[in-house]
């Protein structure tokens, strides 16, 4: 079957173009009347407090972020912080006590049932941590799953979903059972699944925290070179920093249902907001996360330095160092024009720097 399809796969289908999400003022607290106790949340009462003389569960307290459409953001946080409710709130499997939610600049919050009907099968494709599949599909069928509930003819059906078998590395698995694959392949078809949808969003639940540590970065990898191509706006829960600093075009750091911190990996690793997140970012691998940009110092002329890009990652300006011998390195922008440099003391002095 996978030969028939071959054809079709020289004309792929456009890209969907991805969606930007918008978070602003959301509030989610759990119990018999939320609402009544919005106003108390929102004049500081704590989550502690809202449980012990309340009974009420605070989700989540004026959540605010912008995720640029096309980008990975990460939510990051231990268990309990808030992060499956939030993503739930993208497509609405949870309804906000208060606040909007907006993709592409129309309110998720304000859909009708029929509205977030089409919103979910058309705008958005989801990745579990358990992966999900059905049982007594194989993988061909379990992939063409999404499009055969839009009703999409059979034929586009199997052209797209043996495209992303393939993308994903599964060609030659397509008439397996899910419980003939390992792990790592069974959510190789999740991400297939998903992608064949061709929904501008990819909500992706702690879709590779079940899976062991080697595949795990496998699969990081797969998604990092698919999205170089998909471009689709991905929200990526984890409560792994490594993965959220790997994956991550932002990061977006989750405490008892409040964000206490969110920005650029690098900003995160160089300002901590307080101590908890300092002591997560202890014992990450600084030269895999800043970028010799902020070690810049003004450029020397007329030297025959070697050079690298402003966005380089410190390991990789010290390897450029060793590899050419050299005690300082230019650094150029985009157009190749030289910018600065460095040293390799002030290399090593930013990557060790606690
Ligand atoms: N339906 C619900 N009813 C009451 N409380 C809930 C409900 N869903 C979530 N909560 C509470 O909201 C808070 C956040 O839960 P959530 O599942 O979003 O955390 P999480 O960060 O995804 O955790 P984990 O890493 O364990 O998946 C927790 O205190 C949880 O007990
Ligand atoms: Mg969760």
């Amino acid at each position: 079957m996978a030969s028939n399809s071959q054809s079709h796969m020289s004309t792929p289908e456009p890209v969907s173009k991805a969606a930007g999400i918008s978070i602003r003022n959301l509030y989610k607290i759990f119990g018999h009347d939320p609402q009544a106790f919005v106003p108390l949340v929102k004049s500081g009462m704590t989550k502690a407090e809202l449980n012990d003389k309340h009974g009420h569960i605070l989700g989540l307290r004026n959540i605010n972020i912008n995720m640029p459409a096309g980008g990975i953001q990460v939510v990051m946080g231990l268990s309990g912080s808030g992060k499956s409710t939030l993503i739930r709130h993208i497509n609405r499997l949870i309804d906000p006590t208060s606040g909007q939610l907006l993709v592409d600049g129309e309110d998720v919050v304000t859909m009708s049932q029929a509205q977030l009907r089409q919103f979910r099968r058309h705008k958005t494709a989801m990745v579990f941590q358990k992966f999900a599949l059905l049982p007594h599909r194989t993988v061909l069928e379990n992939t063409v799953y999404g499009l055969e509930i839009q009703g999409v003819s059979r034929t586009r059906q199997l052209d797209e979903a043996h495209r992303w078998i393939e993308r994903v590395g599964l060609k030659g698995f397509e008439e397996k059972y899910p419980n003939q694959l390992s792990g790592g392949m069974q959510q190789r078809v999740g991400l297939a699944r998903a992608l064949t949808n061709d929904a501008p969003i990819l909500l992706m639940d702690e879709a590779f925290s079940a899976l062991d540590p080697l595949i795990r970065v496998d699969m990081q990898t797969v998604l990092l070179d698919l999205q170089k191509e998909i471009k689709k706006t991905i929200v990526f829960i984890t409560h792994d920093l490594d993965e959220a600093l790997r994956l991550g075009d932002r990061i977006a750091i989750l405490r008892d249902g409040e964000i206490i911190q969110q920005g650029t990996g690098q900003d995160i690793v160089l300002n901590p907001a307080d101590s908890y997140i300092e002591s997560f970012v202890q014992e990450v691998n600084r030269g895999r996360v800043i970028r010799v940009e902020t070690i810049m110092t003004a450029p020397q002329s007329g030297n025959n330095l070697p050079t690298v890009r402003f966005d380089s990652l410190l390991e990789d300006v010290m390897r450029k160092l060793v590899e050419e011998n050299a005690e300082e390195i230019n650094i150029c922008c985009d157009q190749g024009r030289i910018i600065g440099q460095t040293s390799a003391s002030s290399v090593m002095a930013a990557m060790v720097r606690r």
